[in-house]
């Protein structure tokens, strides 16, 4: 069927063979729709995939890459910049040899290119339909007819919806097997009309297919004369993409980087995410609020009268207005919000669980802040929908939590804009994307709770006790010495004058943190509380003593941030396991060793031992007087 001299496929292979730029003009000027195929290679699907490139007669997968590589190329610097956050986090991800398979595939037709993402179909691979849904415009779900509904068909449905997805095809394959026979179709559809009301999917586009025997593939099968409706690849051609339905929302860009050559010109670049612009156009910078009017758009091929959603651009103002990396410019008269507490969608995508009060890199737009995920309101069951409860999250879970940022974050709901309510988690540590997610809303109280500025400040405090406030965090073992060092620490300075305060974790875990045990999550939390704690002292203008085996770098990272540059002293209480084991001075070693105390620090639990502290105490070189004299030393020279 592709081997005629009429055939356009023909014309296309004579076209690359004669004139390959003339060929790549026509395709640069294509619309580009990115598609997923979601089933199981039982449903047909590597056949149907196999089809479509068949008979739309992939044009060579290289020169497609290089024409897509092409149009995310903007600006003379030819930085990328049309990457999706999630390719982004995952492209990072893979240069560290971590790899999420989704296999992508290239093929044209004479009307439109086309990106379609192959994702394993198994639950344990949600992560990977996720990461290949999230730059989609349309999902194919494919169904045996044999078989109906499957849960697997629920959880591709319900995950391709969460993700935004709003063109859904349901193609039902295979009916060649069970005679082309409409009965079987409309029962189907009829099944899949009911459940997909019930999460939210408003329309889809049934298809009776053959992927095997190519029935209503590239036109209509006289096998189905029953069937109006279009072939699938006619469908693929016409369907809008969602770029062309971003044209018709307001104006927002986020400003990917400041381009300023020389004095005279100063522009911001980035990629439209929705509406258009123009020269006059009043705009709004947020966060900050401050407006201006466009002056011009500018681009490698000259300035533009008019930009739309997807293109890349370069805009001047009429005002020098503060604009920066992060921000995003948009309509005046009609700006996204600003906040910095949400509920969200969070899709797991480590292997290590989610650690509510955690610190991790939220990525959302060009915009990158510090941001906490609280303990989940519920998880989904991505089989059934149904919402469980849960404390935390595993790999490829979903779930609803509150999250909060450190600092505010222009945003939108995820429904009215990909660009502004899609966010990312990235691990601080080890920069792996641990997470994708979908914003909802911002919460009221953080509209509604402001900082109540006071008159008697930190530095006043402090001066009232003569001494700057700071804080000596002992990290290290259990049994390591900790507590007795402080002690120490507290009865020199206490000598000394000097307002201390001492908090201990045995005594600390039998008040504030009495509901807290030893899981990973507890001590995150217990580091987290212990850390608020320590800075309201400092705040008060005393020095602070906290002696916590504190395991884990990212919760001693988080609370150094969350005081004044040097108020945090790092003290690493460095003792062997064997030291501290020998010692044994509570006789949680044997109990732990006999099997009677689980996650304990150093036997079956970790402890990451901090890697630049400000003092460091060896405990085999020093006894307890010689490191509290020295501790104090460093601290008061
Ligand atoms: S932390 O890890 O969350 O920072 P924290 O310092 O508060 O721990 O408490 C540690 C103390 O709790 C230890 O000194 C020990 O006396 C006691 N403890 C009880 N169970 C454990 C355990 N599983 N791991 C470590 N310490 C434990």
């Amino acid at each position: 069927m592709t081997d005629t001299l009429t055939d356009p496929i023909y014309k296309t292979d004579a076209l690359i063979a004669e004139d390959i730029d003339a060929y790549l003009k026509v395709h640069e000027h294509k619309t580009m729709l990115r598609f997923i195929t979601c089933g199981s290679v039982d449903d047909g699907k590597s056949t149907l995939i196999g089809r479509l490139l068949y008979d739309s007669k992939m044009i060579f997968e290289d020169q497609l890459a290089a024409l897509e590589a092409d149009s995310k190329k903007v600006g003379t610097q030819g930085q990328e910049i049309d990457f999706a956050l999630l390719v982004d986090g995952l492209a990072a991800e893979r240069e560290q040899g971590i790899t999420i398979d989704v296999a992508y595939r290239f093929f044209g037709t004479e009307k439109r290119k086309f990106i379609v993402a192959d994702t394993p179909g198994h639950e344990q691979y949600t992560r990977n339909m996720v990461t290949g849904a999230s730059t989609a415009d349309l999902a194919v779900i494919l169904i045996d007819a044999r078989k109906g509904i499957l849960t697997q068909t629920r959880r591709h449905s319900y995950l391709a919806h969460l993700i935004g997805i709003r063109n859904i095809v349901l193609a039902v394959n295979k009916m060649d097997l069970v005679g082309y026979d409409q009965a079987v179709f409309d029962r189907i559809v009829k099944d899949y009309t009911e459940f997909a009301r019930s999460i939210g999917i408003t329309a889809f586009t049934p298809m009776p297919i053959s992927g095997f025997k190519g029935d209503n593939i590239t036109g209509p099968s006289a096998n189905t004369p029953w069937y109006t409706g279009p072939a699938l690849i006619e469908h693929l051609e016409t369907v809008e993409v969602n770029s062309a339905a971003d044209a018709d929302k307001p104006f927002r860009m986020a400003v990917q980087w400041v381009n300023r050559p020389n004095l005279d010109f100063r522009g911001f670049s980035g990629q439209i995410a929705t509406g258009s612009v123009r020269p006059g156009d009043a705009i709004r910078v947020l966060p900050s609020g401050k407006t201006s009017t466009i002056t011009r758009i500018v681009t490698l091929n000259g300035d533009l009268d008019e930009a739309v959603a997807g293109q890349s651009v370069t805009l001047c103002f009429a005002d020098e207005v503060d604009c920066s990396r992060g921000d995003v410019i948009a309509a005046s008269d009609n700006p996204p919000q600003v906040a910095d507490q949400f509920e969200a969608t969070i899709v797991w995508m480590a292997d290590e669980e989610m650690l509510p009060g955690r610190s991790y890199w939220l990525k959302i737009g060009t915009q990158t802040v510090t941001a906490t995920v609280q303990q989940p309101k519920y998880q989904v069951n991505v089989n059934t929908m149904e919402q469980l409860a849960a404390k935390t999250l595993e790999l490829n879970a979903i779930g609803v939590a509150n999250l909060s940022t450190d600092k505010q974050i222009v945003f939108e709901p995820y429904e009215a804009n990909r660009t502004l309510g899609g966010f990312i988690l990235i691990d601080k540590i080890t920069n792996a994307t641990v997470a994708a997610g979908m914003l909802h809303f911002s919460l009221r109280r953080a509209q509604n709770v402001h900082w109540q500025a006071t008159d008697v400040s930190r530095d006043f405090h402090a001066g009232l006790k003569n001494q700057k406030a700071a804080v000596l965090w002992f990290t290290g073992l259990s049994g390591a010495g900790k507590s007795t060092i402080a002690n120490l620490v507290e009865k020199r300075l206490a000598r000394m004058n000097r307002h201390t305060f001492l908090l201990d974790g045995d005594n600390v875990r039998h008040g504030l943190n009495k509901d807290l045990g030893f899981t990973d999550a507890d001590r995150v939390e217990n580091i987290r509380r212990v850390g608020e704690v320590a800075k309201l002292m400092t705040d008060a203008g005393l020095i602070v003593i906290t002696a916590f085996i504190s395991p884990f770098r990212a919760e001693r990272d988080m609370v150094r941030q969350m005081m004044q540059p040097g108020e945090f002293i790092e003290v690493h209480i460095d003792s062997t396991l064997a030291d501290a084991e020998a010692r044994d001075v509570k006789g949680l070693y044997k109990k732990a060793r006999a099997g009677q105390l689980k996650n304990f620090t150093g036997i079956d639990s970790p402890y990451e031992a901090p890697e630049d502290p400000e003092i460091r105490i060896d405990t085999a070189d020093m006894t307890a007087e010689e490191a509290a004299e020295a501790i104090v030393a460093r601290l008061i020279p």
